[in-house]
């Protein structure tokens, strides 16, 4: 079993009593389409390796136990008493909350989860955390909620006590994963594909900056705000209803002089973003990789300027990433402001990459970055034992 796993049980075992059941929840990585799940884009994440464990079981009282074996804290509340609380809690009480608001009476129980998604690194460990629970808590209260209802829960949990205004991309991939591929994903329709990630002959690399600025999670709802704004004055001046009903620059030229130049930004990035996807869809389909990797650098580009998303680090790490031939494409990934690059690099050349940016972004930041070849996974699951 998983090192993890076994750690998991073995605090459950030390702490509780009772049979656990055992459950993992994965992280993600997405190839494009940053920033656009909330603005009716498509996006194209997948479920990775690294992930939380959660040991799970009733302990029939009124009380909530949980232990964090990451940040070592014990935490317990009473069932009758779910309210907004700070850190890692908020994830999962706002889980549970969102049980409650369903109107499902939940009972207590004890649960200790630990994982290797590293922290602040835009490869969505907080939709781990809500989705290995919302999933443990649907089969243990037998809810009946299906993946997608599940997604959903987690992505109003996350909206709620911590207050970060996401999309719905980490949360439907982590429980929409399937190992090996990616999903092409309609935010919008929630309408879904899947098609193999890597192909022959290439690796996906992420570089780990290692900074997390601070506020990040205040800018990602400015962000949001900004494109509904500008949403809000486009949508009656073009007669149209959502970003991806826009075609070209031109047409959104035309709301420019009503907005400030942030809404403006944001709103071009959007419209940008969302071509650039749909095309990046086709190109992945024909196996045109070389062509799929000169989009990551364009979005990234938008992320930068238009968006305002990223930092010095991560410019670093990309503008390093195009002095080697064998790394087709790189971008900043996740909501930024730090957190990882992903790169699709040939697979020939992966080790020079890794250790020749390690040391670089080394000299530039006095920072160690770590880089992680990725491996996907299947979404959110029990994991029999
Ligand atoms: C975070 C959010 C997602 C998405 C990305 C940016 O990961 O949780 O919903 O908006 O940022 O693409």
């Amino acid at each position: 079993m998983n090192s993890i796993a076994t750690l998991v049980l073995k605090h459950f075992g030390e702490k509780f009593s009772g049979s656990p059941k055992l459950y993992f929840s994965p992280g993600r990585i997405n190839l494009i389409g940053e920033h656009i799940d909330y603005n009716d884009g498509f996006v194209m994440p997948a479920a990775i390796d690294k992930g939380i464990y959660f040991a799970i079981a009733e302990n029939q009282t009124d009380t909530i136990n949980f232990y964090s074996i990451d940040f070592n804290e014990h935490f317990a509340i009473s069932t009758q008493d779910i309210q907004i609380n700070n850190g890692w809690r908020n994830y999962v009480l706002s889980v549970v909350n969102e049980f409650t608001l369903l109107g499902i009476s939940l009972r207590g129980f004890n649960c200790v989860f630990g994982g290797d998604i590293p922290q602040g690194a835009g490869m969505s460990s907080s939709a781990a955390l809500e989705g290995g629970l919302a999933f443990a808590l649907n089969e243990m209260f037998t809810v009946g909620l299906s993946r997608v209802d599940l997604a959903l829960l987690c992505q109003r949990a996350e909206h709620n006590f911590p207050n970060v205004k996401c999309g719905i991309m980490d949360q439907f991939a982590n429980m929409m994963g399937k190992s090996d591929h990616v999903i092409l994903l309609d935010c919008k329709t929630l309408e879904h594909s899947y098609f193999p990630l890597v192909k022959e002959g290439y690796k996906i690399v992420l570089i780990n900056s290692k900074v997390h600025h601070s506020l990040a999670a205040g800018e990602y709802n400015i962000r949001r705000q900004r494109c509904e704004q500008g949403l809000a004055i486009l949508a009656p001046l073009l007669s149209i209803q959502s970003f991806r009903d826009i075609s070209s620059s031109e047409e959104l030229a035309i709301g420019k002089s009503s907005m400030t130049i942030e809404q403006y930004n944001c709103c071009k990035y959007v419209v940008e973003e969302i071509g650039r996807t749909k095309k990046a869809a086709k190109l992945l389909q024909s196996n045109d990789m070389k062509g799929f990797g000169k989009l990551m650098f364009a979005t990234h580009e938008g992320l930068s300027q238009l968006y305002e998303v990223s930092c010095s680090e991560l410019d670093f790490l990309v503008d390093q990433a195009k002095l080697f031939p064998a790394v087709i494409g790189s971008r900043l990934m996740g909501g930024g402001f730090g957190g990882c690059t992903i790169n699709i690099v040939e697979e020939a050349g992966v080790e020079n990459f890794i250790q020749q940016t390690i040391l670089a972004y080394q000299q530039q930041f006095a920072i160690q970055s770590e880089a992680y070849v990725v491996a996907t996974s299947d979404g959110t699951a029990r994991v029999p034992f």
